[in-house]
């Protein structure tokens, strides 16, 4: 799929630069061209020679090296390629950007391409955190930079949170995206989906009976027109498809964090079924049986992200589609939702145990938009997914 593609990849100074070794060998093995180019950071993290083994080409790493500019200006190595690819996208590499400094190879590339460029970001948490870094990240997107991850995880610092550069797969499937052809290439979309756990102590949880079917599907089908998806999932009983950008969480809260940094995109779809309420005092000890009596719960809203984001004043996505699970009055109440909530559309099911919606493999629903109600004959969630991204996709293009 990416036979004969040229790319800049820019390897940074973070830990996560063994990972860009392992990026060069699977975009090599899809066909791609990678040139490399190391910076003084990324030099004490891998070295060059490994780096031009697995390029099969020589890696670039000074701005003043002449016998490179009499063989290829900066100017052309940075337009020559069709994708720059920065990985892993530090702190310092971003604010560089952000701001248009120009003092190494890497930033001098960066500000002297019209080449679009696609951002792996590797840091450690409180880095990524920082107000200037979520500063300049803002900045970036606005400026059209595409980004792919960061993802939460154990860290090589030893903390845990956002930071932690995507892997190699992922920022394949950001590329792939980004030449991918069909009728939503270059497109960027977020499929939430799954249930939500909600934690009650260490050990238990209040969940739900979403699989994650009709999500997953959705995102697969999206990703086949082209789309980069950006898929947020709570703990699905189904795997995630594959060529999406994959991000994992298990509560609402978190679920809403992710929805919010993978934004802007041009349509959301939010198939997640997303726990209304949160154990308010969720304890960090098991609670134990007491003589005392029974455990009471008290119970928090969780904040509405479907709501959240179709009332964004700035950074509303083009297209806003959400899911209702409804038990009955499926029609009356999901044009009520669609109201409520300020989407522009609602995917109706009814998910009463005697249809086999929740959780099984075929779906029954109704598509509520501005127009009114088309119902869809009963079929499998492939087929539902297929049809609902061949709608979005005449949407975003009509
Ligand atoms: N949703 C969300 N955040 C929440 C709750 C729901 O983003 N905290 C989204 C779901 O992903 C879905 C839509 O809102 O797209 C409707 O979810 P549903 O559970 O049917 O509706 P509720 O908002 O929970 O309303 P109700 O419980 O009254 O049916």
């Amino acid at each position: 799929m990416l036979a004969g593609k040229r790319i800049l990849l820019i390897i940074g100074g973070g830990i996560a630069a063994y990972k860009s070794l392992d990026l060069i060998r699977r975009l090599a093995e899809r066909g791609a061209s990678v040139t490399p180019v190391l910076t003084k950071a990324g030099e004490e993290f891998v070295t060059p020679l490994s780096v031009s083994a697995l390029a099969g080409q020589k890696v670039y790493r000074d701005l003043f090296d002449l016998t490179d500019e009499a063989e290829m200006g900066h100017i052309q190595l940075s337009r020559s390629a069709d994708l720059i690819v920065v990985a892993p996208g530090t702190a310092d590499l971003m604010a560089k950007m952000a701001q248009g400094f120009a003092n190494d190879l890497a930033s001098t590339l960066l500000l002297a391409t019209d080449t679009p460029v696609l951002v792996a970001p590797a840091m450690n948490v409180r880095m990524w955190d920082h107000p200037a870094t979520q500063r300049n990240l803002e900045t970036l997107k606005a400026d059209g930079i595409r980004f792919v991850g960061p993802n939460e995880g154990d860290m090589a610092c030893g903390e845990f949170g956002p930071g932690r550069m995507a892997e190699p797969l992922e920022i394949v499937a950001a590329v792939e995206s980004q030449f991918a052809a069909g009728p939503l290439a270059g497109k960027r979309i977020l499929v939430t989906s799954g249930p939500t756990h909600e934690p009650i102590d260490p050990v238990r949880y209040i969940a739900n009976r979403s699989s994650g079917a009709q999500g997953t599907a959705v995102a697969r089908a999206l990703a086949d027109l082209g789309a980069h998806v950006v898929f947020v999932t709570g703990p699905a009983s189904v795997p995630p498809p594959d060529g999406v950008e994959v991000i994992a969480v298990e509560s609402a809260r978190e679920m809403a964090d992710a929805v919010q940094a993978a934004l802007p995109v041009d349509a959301g779809v939010f198939a997640a079924a997303v726990a209304d309420w949160r154990v308010a005092q969720a304890s960090d000890r098991k609670l134990k049986k007491s003589k005392d009596g029974l455990p009471v719960l008290e119970f928090a809203e969780n904040p509405d992200i479907l709501a959240g984001v179709s009332q964004m004043k700035k950074s509303r996505p083009g297209l806003v589609v959400g899911f209702a699970a409804e038990t009955n009055d499926v029609e009356a109440h999901a044009i009520a939702k669609r109201k409520r909530k300020g989407c522009d559309w609602i995917v109706a099911n009814d998910v009463s145990p005697g249809t086999g919606i929740m959780g099984g493999s075929e779906n029954a629903v109704i598509l509520i938009s501005e127009d009114g109600a088309e119902a869809w004959p009963r079929m499998g969630k492939d087929a539902v997914a297929r049809q609902l991204a061949d709608r979005i996709a005449a949407a975003l293009n009509g």
